[in-house]
């Protein structure tokens, strides 16, 4: 078994010779802002190398950059070819998927084989969705009057800013860009601070395929970079992922410029577990649906998961003896299952929600896994698994995103109450209902005030399914065909008079 020391050098000379850079009108530069900032390996904290705070001049390169390279991009090249070349972009990217994996897992703590690993193979998927369907694009007929032919055209809108979060950078990205760029949009994206590296080397492989100048990628903080980003005149549209709170920020700073935003906002998802449903299928489905072997760290983390009172001490005891099984270490080792926390302030938060829970009267903690032996691992930000009960649903702890690998099992009797609980907060992005009984799944579907409800699984992402929230989980859908019509193309209505 190699050490991650054994390991790290080949993401390791990839995260120096990236270090500082940018992506600009198809290179890779060095940003002209000579401020930078660290970028620690979250398992060890060792800083791996320094990426750049972009500041206005940067921003504004990539912001005309984009705008230059847009017209030719939507004129020059019929939708079909566009959607070849993110084919091509799709293949190059996976004959990379190793290299990026190795540098994602480096830079997030988040384990190789379990969540890197497929993560790379989605982002080419991605791709290759939207390629294949780039020549959809396509708008109606008007049975307006005898005299006209009246029709819409779908065109793309200009430049899209997108902003992006550190959980899942690679697929986040591919969410927003290819759609984009299928649609003929030119495309300005800011990295998380906490994971500027794979996707820079995605930025870097792609733009080997696509005309310099389409694809841009800047690096830097919120206050900072994405202010001037969102305040740009030369931006037609922004499409964010990210926490509630600076989703607002993002909207507000854009309204005075009346551009469309799209905003994925996170969730705090239910998951229900029937009577009927068998034990050994609910705790399997608890265990990916609480998306564990990425620490809890995604915005459909079954972070709320109501077990029938049937069912809910045998649920609980099996749930715990199966997440002790789960192997914390070095993200970088293929045998490892959950890595760590992205930052130090993502640590300290979950932290604190676990000490909340921990000193509420009636709660239970069950504390699972075990933290890595290994001395390397000491300074690293691994968080053992939690699974509470004894909390009520108005709970803190059941109400906030947590973010974390924490989990709320709570007990119902009543399907009625339970429909009420599981939409009693300020979320709605995803929730599950687990149950062979039929008429009460499609109970359970009607009523769940969710963007993304599934029966008897919880799959992640997928292209091709509309995805987004309702309430304060966002605004908009990604991954569909009909996210990419909404949400990156503008309709125009044509009157042609035949006289
Ligand atoms: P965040 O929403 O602050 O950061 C996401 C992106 O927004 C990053 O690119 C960041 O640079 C930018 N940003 C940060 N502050 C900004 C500001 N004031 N103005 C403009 N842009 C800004 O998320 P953060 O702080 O990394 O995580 C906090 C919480 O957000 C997490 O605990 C989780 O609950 C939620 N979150 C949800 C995600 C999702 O997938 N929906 C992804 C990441 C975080
Ligand atoms: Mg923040």
């Amino acid at each position: 078994m190699q050490t991650q020391a054994q390991k790290q050098s080949s993401p390791y000379e990839l995260a120096q010779r990236l270090a500082g850079k940018i992506m600009i009108g198809g290179n890779l530069v060095k940003a002209e802002s000579s401020e930078t900032f660290d970028v620690p390996n979250p398992a060890t904290m060792e800083i791996i190398c320094q990426a750049a705070q972009c500041g206005q001049a940067d921003v504004d390169m990539a912001v005309k950059s984009a705008a230059r390279a847009q017209k030719g991009w939507a004129h020059d090249y019929t939708a079909f070819e566009r959607g070849q070349l993110l084919h091509k972009c799709a293949d190059l990217l996976e004959k990379h998927k190793d290299e990026l994996a190795a540098l994602m897992a480096l830079e997030t703590g988040k384990a190789l084989r379990t969540e890197c690993q497929v993560e790379a193979g989605v982002l080419a998927n991605t791709f290759r969705f939207y390629g294949g369907i780039a020549g959809e694009i396509k708008g109606e007929t008007v049975p307006f009057n005898n005299t006209c032919l009246t029709l819409t055209l779908r065109e793309p809108i200009g430049v899209v800013g997108a902003i992006i979060p550190w959980n899942v950078p690679l697929m986040l990205m591919a969410l927003k860009i290819a759609p984009a760029l299928a649609a003929g949009n030119g495309v300005v994206v800011k990295s998380a601070e906490e994971a500027p590296l794979a996707v820079l080397r995605v930025a870097e492989l792609r733009n080997t395929i696509l005309p310099p100048g389409v694809f841009n990628l800047i690096s830097g903080d919120g206050p900072g970079t994405v202010a001037l980003l969102v305040a740009h005149e030369g931006i037609d549209k922004l499409t964010f992922t990210g926490s509630v709170e600076t989703g607002q920020i993002v909207y507000g700073g854009s309204a005075h410029k009346l551009v469309p935003v799209t905003l994925e906002l996170g969730g705090k998802s239910p998951m229900i577990v029937c009577e009927d449903m068998d034990l050994d299928r609910a705790v399997t489905g608890a265990l990916t649906s609480m998306r564990f072997t990425r620490q809890g760290q995604s915005c459909t983390a079954a972070s709320r998961i109501f077990v029938h009172e049937s069912m809910i001490g045998p649920f609980v005891e099996k749930m715990v003896a199966e997440v002790n099984k789960l192997k914390m270490g070095d993200p970088l080792d293929e045998s490892t299952d959950m890595g760590t926390i992205i930052s130090q302030s993502q640590y300290e938060k979950v932290l604190e929600y676990i000490r909340i829970g921990k000193e509420t009267t009636g709660a239970v903690a069950h504390e699972c896994s075990e933290l890595p032996k290994d001395s390397a691992f000491d300074k690293g930000l691994f968080v053992r698994p939690v699974i509470f009960t004894g909390l009520a649903n108005d709970h803190k702890l059941c109400q906030e995103e947590i973010f974390g690998p924490v989990t709320c099992v709570m007990s119902w009797s009543n399907f009625d109450d339970v429909i009420r609980m599981a939409n009693d907060t300020e979320y709605g992005l995803a929730a599950t209902i687990w149950t062979y009984d039929l008429p009460q799944a499609m109970q359970a579907i009607k009523q769940l005030d969710a963007g993304f409800v599934q029966v008897n699984q919880n799959l992640v992402v997928q292209p091709g399914l509309s995805y987004g929230g309702f309430k304060k989980s966002g605004i908009g859908k990604e991954a569909s065909l009909e996210a990419m019509l909404e949400h990156f193309t503008r309709k125009k209505t044509v009157l042609i008079n035949q006289g």
